[in-house]
């Protein structure tokens, strides 16, 4: 098939899934309605995915989740409706425009006790985490150059049980590139770090749908506190 047929088949395929497996609700469309008016990258997970990140914070019970790259939030809110009744996401945002766009969608979903949005770059902020209790589960999906220096992060703001779960690793097979761009070295250095850190044993898998060809990489950190 073209390239174009299969882009068009994943997105009816993806529509079928959700339309009978993930109930979007009015915050979650007002989110990315508002990200759309307010000129911001379509970027944002879709809607199976954001349930899948739901399902992990369920299913490991997280009452700290921490999210490197808030963009408009809508990540943001399928997590934080994750927590634990008494859990709280630390989300952090490098572009102010974009935090002030996620800062409204967060406080519409009513989630605005459960969710601090940290507004800097996440290199200058996570430094500071290290001092507080680890996460239960960390998702990254911020600017792909850094997701290695993230993922060490991720490990070091964990403790043995974390999960930590990394977007676009497969940008359309480009991390096959040997030579590619930022972007690509970024997720290519991620995938050594991960190869070669003895703390964490995962896997990643490669994604179709409305987002086009790309994968996510999921970690179960095996050691720490
Ligand atoms: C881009 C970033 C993302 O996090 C994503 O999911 C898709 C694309 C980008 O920067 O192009
Ligand atoms: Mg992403």
């Amino acid at each position: 098939m073209k390239r174009l047929e299969t882009d068009a088949l994943w997105t009816a395929i993806d529509e079928y899934m959700s339309g009978h497996l993930v109930t979007s609700d009015a915050a979650l469309y007002a989110a990315l309605d508002a990200s759309e008016a307010a000129g911001l990258p379509r970027i944002n997970i879709a809607p199976n995915q954001g349930k899948l990140l739901w399902l992990l914070a369920r299913a490991t019970g997280a009452r700290r989740i921490l999210e490197i790259g808030t963009l408009g939030g809508y990540s943001t809110i399928w997590l934080a409706r994750g927590l634990a009744s008494d859990g709280r996401l630390i989300t952090i945002e490098a572009n102010p425009d974009y935090a002030e766009v996620a800062r409204a969608n967060i406080a519409r979903a009513g989630l605005d006790r459960q969710v601090e949005l940290r507004v800097g770059r996440a290199q200058d902020l996570l430094p500071a985490l290290a001092n507080e209790d680890p996460f239960d589960l960390v998702f990254i999906d911020a600017d792909k150059p850094n997701t290695p220096g993230y993922f060490q992060w991720a490990v070091r703001l964990s403790r043995r049980g974390s999960f930590i779960v990394v977007d676009n690793v497969v940008r359309e097979g480009a991390v096959l590139e040997q030579k590619g761009d930022a972007n690509v070295q970024g997720m290519r250095r991620f995938f050594e770090l991960a190869a070669s850190e003895p703390r964490v044993s995962g896997t990643a898998l490669q994604t179709v749908g409305s987002k086009g060809h790309d994968g996510l990489a999921i970690l179960l950190v095996t050691t720490g506190p």
